[in-house]
């Protein structure tokens, strides 16, 4: 998108919300004239007032509008969660580097997420799903804390007709619940997978993205360069000028927020939010 400056953010309509589950919805935008993105990517949100908080971008660069599946955390995103369709928001970027995924073609595809973090990997999930025979096995492993928490669950049958091995989990099961029970990583011993011809990506709590890159290595026997994270870090800036999401000698806004596993490993602290 054309910036006049920096850090303003171009205002558009609010065209749909969907409630997700409780405390997430998905906001529908426009696409300002000329903007582009790519997987992994977030822009900067804004309402005035309130100030402004860093969304990744849910919905792949083919799709017309831009989705932002937001959960309501804090104190910026209460405000933009009491927002109706019609309202005004602000937005700049989009920001960060972005999945690697055009060397991945014609390799199987592994997905990690957990709780929210499904949102940034549908972006890529539905880019790929979108260009279905450059890519051999999708495998989405996703967990939640329990069954009422699991992200866009109205998507799953679409995505198992288009090829998706889907795998559920949760936390903690209720009555109707049939499905497994535990951690994303207890769904790593239900799949086999030809390692060297796979790449992961993962995104959700830092505790879960540490375990799962570890044994996505170890266990799985995925190279370590092909285990993709997206990291979240309290931002301000969003553009490399105020240091507030520095790890170490990178700062996630730009040099981020998809690395992969060697350098996450050369991060001390990457899943402290702070
Ligand atoms: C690259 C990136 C992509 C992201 N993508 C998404 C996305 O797609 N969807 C999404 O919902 N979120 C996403 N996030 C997270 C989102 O930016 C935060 O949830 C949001 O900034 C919270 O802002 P807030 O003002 O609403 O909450 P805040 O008021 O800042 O609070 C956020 C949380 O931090 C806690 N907290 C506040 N202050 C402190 C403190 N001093 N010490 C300890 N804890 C504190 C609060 O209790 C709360 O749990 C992303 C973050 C990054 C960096
Ligand atoms: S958020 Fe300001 S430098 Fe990264």
């Amino acid at each position: 998108m054309k910036q006049e400056a920096l850090f303003l953010p171009t205002i558009v309509s609010i065209k749909e919300i969907r409630q997700e589950i409780p405390l997430v919805a998905t906001f529908r935008l426009p696409k300002p004239d000329g903007f582009t993105h790519k997987p992994g990517q977030f822009l900067e949100v804004s309402l005035f007032g309130k100030g402004e908080v860093p969304i990744s971008i849910s919905s792949p660069p083919s799709y017309e509008d831009i989705l932002l599946t937001i959960r309501n955390s804090g104190y910026v995103t209460s405000f933009i969660h009491k927002l109706k369709e019609g309202d005004k928001i602000g937005i700049r970027g989009p920001y960060g580097n972005s999945f690697p995924y055009e060397e991945y073609k014609g390799y199987d595809v592994l997905f990690v997420g957990g709780g929210i973090g499904l949102a940034p990997l549908r972006s890529l999930l539905w880019e790929m799903l979108y260009h279905r025979d450059d890519f051999g096995r999708i495998i989405l492993l996703y967990g939640a804390r329990t069954p009422a928490d699991l992200l866009y669950p109205w998507q799953y049958e679409e995505y198992e007709r288009k090829g998706v091995e889907l795998l559920l989990t949760v936390d903690r099961g209720d009555e109707k619940w049939t499905g497994n029970v535990g951690v994303v990583t207890t769904l790593f011993d239900k799949i086999k997978i030809e390692p060297e011809r796979t790449v992961a990506y993962v995104c959700g709590p830092g505790i879960m993205i540490r375990f799962a890159l570890r044994d996505l290595v170890e266990k799985l026997g995925i190279p370590a360069h092909n285990c993709i994270a997206t990291l979240e870090r309290h931002m301000k800036c969003g553009v490399g000028k105020c240091g507030h999401c520095v790890i170490g000698e990178k700062y996630v806004c730009i040099d981020g927020p998809v690395f992969r596993y060697p350098e996450i490993k050369m991060m001390e602290r990457f899943d402290d939010p702070w």
